[in-house]
C-alpha cells in the first residue's frame, strides 16, 4: 500500500451563497498528524464537510487531491471508498440501522464488490475493536447513535474509523464531551492506528488532546484561512496565551468568517 498523499490548494467554499472558506492550503502525507485549532466560527467544520462532499458546501475555487486523484469530482460514496473518513462534530442518530450493520455496509463499500469481508471475520474484528475502545458489546446491535451519550457517540466514531482503516481521517472535535478516561481511550485508538498508511487531520479546541495525540503540525484557522502553522509547541502557546496575541501579530480584529452583506 502506498503512503497517502492529500493536498488541498486554495480552497474556497460557499454555504448558501456566503463564502466561508477563503483559500485553504494543506498537505498531509501518510504518517503525519495535523491539528487544526482556532476560535469558534472560523471555518474548521466547514473544511471537514467540504472535503467529504457535503452537498450544502459548494467549492467555488481550488482543488482537493487524494493520491493525485481529483476528490472534487468524486461523489460522497466515492470519497469514502477512496479512503476519506470524517468523525463528525455532531454525529447523527440513525434509528432503524444497527451500529454493526452500518459499519459492515460502510466497510464493504470501501472494500468493493466481490471483496466483502466474511461475516464471521467482521464480527470478530468488531468485537476486538469494541473491546479496545471499552465499548459495551450491546452497542453493536443498538441503532446507530440513537440514545448514545455524547461521549459514547465520540467513541463510536473512533470505532468506525478503526474498522474502516481510512487513508485520511478527519476528526472534528473528537474530544468534546469526553471524560478523562474516555479521552485516553480515544487517543489510544488513534495512536494504535497511526502508521504510514494513514494521515490525520484533527480539529480541536484543546491542547489537552494533543498531549495524548502528539501532532506533527499545528495550524490555526481564522477568517476561513489557515493563518499560522507550527509544531506541537504552537498548541501549547495558544493554551497558555489564548488567541489575542496571534490576532495582534497578524492584524486581525475579528477572527470569525466575514461575510459581506
Ligand atoms: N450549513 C450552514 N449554513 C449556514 N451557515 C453555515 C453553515 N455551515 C457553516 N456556516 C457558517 O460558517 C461559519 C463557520 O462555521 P464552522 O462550523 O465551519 O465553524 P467552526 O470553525 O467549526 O466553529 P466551532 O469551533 O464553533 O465548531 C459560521 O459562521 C457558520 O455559521
Ligand atoms: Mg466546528
Amino acid at each position: 500500500m502506498s503512503k497517502p498523499d492529500f493536498v488541498i490548494r486554495n480552497l474556497h467554499v460557499q454555504v448558501e451563497g456566503k463564502e466561508i472558506l477563503k483559500g485553504v492550503d494543506l498537505h498531509i502525507r501518510g504518517g503525519e498528524i495535523h491539528a487544526i485549532m482556532g476560535p469558534n466560527g472560523t471555518g474548521k467544520s466547514t473544511l471537514a464537510s467540504a472535503i467529504m462532499g457535503h452537498p450544502h458546501y459548494e467549492v467555488t475555487e481550488g482543488e482537493i487531491l487524494l493520491d493525485g486523484q481529483n476528490v472534487l469530482e468524486m461523489s460522497v460514496d466515492e470519497r469514502a471508498r477512496a479512503g476519506l473518513f470524517l468523525a463528525m462534530q455532531y454525529p447523527a442518530e440513525v434509528p432503524g440501522v444497527s451500529n454493526a450493520n452500518f459499519i459492515r455496509t460502510a466497510l464493504n463499500a470501501r472494500r468493493g464488490e466481490g471483496n466483502e469481508i466474511p461475516v464471521l471475520q467482521f464480527h470478530r474484528r468488531l468485537v476486538q475493536k469494541m473491546k479496545e475502545l471499552s465499548i459495551d458489546p450491546s452497542f453493536a446491535e443498538r441503532y446507530l447513535n440513537e440514545g448514545f451519550s455524547g461521549g459514547e457517540k465520540k467513541r463510536n466514531e473512533i470505532l468506525q474509523m478503526a474498522m474502516l482503516e481510512p487513508r485520511i481521517a478527519i476528526l472534528d472535535e473528537i474530544d468534546s464531551g469526553l471524560d478523562i478516561d474516555a479521552l485516553k481511550i480515544v487517543a489510544n485508538g488513534v495512536n494504535q492506528l497511526r502508521s504510514d498508511n494513514i494521515g490525520f487531520l484533527i480539529i480541536t479546541h484543546y491542547q489537552r488532546l494533543l498531549n495524548y495525540i502528539v501532532p506533527d503540525v499545528v495550524h490555526v484557522m481564522m477568517q476561513g484561512r489557515i493563518v499560522k502553522s507550527g509544531d506541537a509547541k504552537l498548541a501549547e502557546e495558544l493554551e497558555a496565551k489564548g488567541y489575542d496575541w496571534l490576532k495582534q501579530e497578524l492584524g486581525i480584529e475579528d477572527e470569525t468568517v466575514e461575510v459581506e452583506a
